[in-house]
């Protein structure tokens, strides 16, 4: 009996402490979490936000013309909400094109990335062009 106990106790620590460790499901990560999820960042950098290009994953570009993935710290200066959310669904272009990378995943994450996106707003964290 005394041992039976001992049980329940172990298991229930073992309960709180894996429900405190258990990653954070789609539903409850924030922008930024799911920016770094999407690997969005194996193009682009987000300097205000101190996201950097993932080195392993950063591709050269193929040609002279292959447009180079801006800074998206200012990302939220340059868009609509709704407009971004279409962009980077591929529906809507921008000076003509398309985004290079279709959002995969559920709108809703789309729109928690898009919101964080949208809090972007530093102009002159990464200057464009000299
Ligand atoms: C394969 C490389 C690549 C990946 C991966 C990628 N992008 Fe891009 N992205 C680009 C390029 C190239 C442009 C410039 C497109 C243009 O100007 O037409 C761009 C432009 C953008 C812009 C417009 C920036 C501005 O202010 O002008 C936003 C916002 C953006 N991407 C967000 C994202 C997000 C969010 C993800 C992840 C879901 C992502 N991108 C993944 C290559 C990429």
């Amino acid at each position: 009996m005394k041992n039976y106990r001992a049980l329940i106790w172990v298991l229930a620590i073992v309960g709180w402490v894996a429900l405190l460790a258990a990653p954070a499901t789609a539903d409850e990560m924030d922008g930024k979490q799911l920016f770094l999820k999407k690997r969005c960042q194996s193009c682009h950098t987000v300097a205000v936000a101190e996201i950097s290009v993932d080195e392993e994953e950063a591709k050269e570009p193929e040609g002279d013309d292959e447009l180079q993935p801006p800074d998206l710290s200012a990302a939220g200066l340059h868009f609509e909400r709704d407009v971004l959310i279409r962009f980077l669904q591929k529906k809507e272009r921008r000076d003509g094109r398309l985004h290079k990378k279709r959002f995969v995943g559920k709108k809703a994450d789309l729109e928690v990335l898009v919101d964080w996106l949208m809090t972007m707003q530093e102009e002159t964290a990464e200057p464009q062009s000299d």
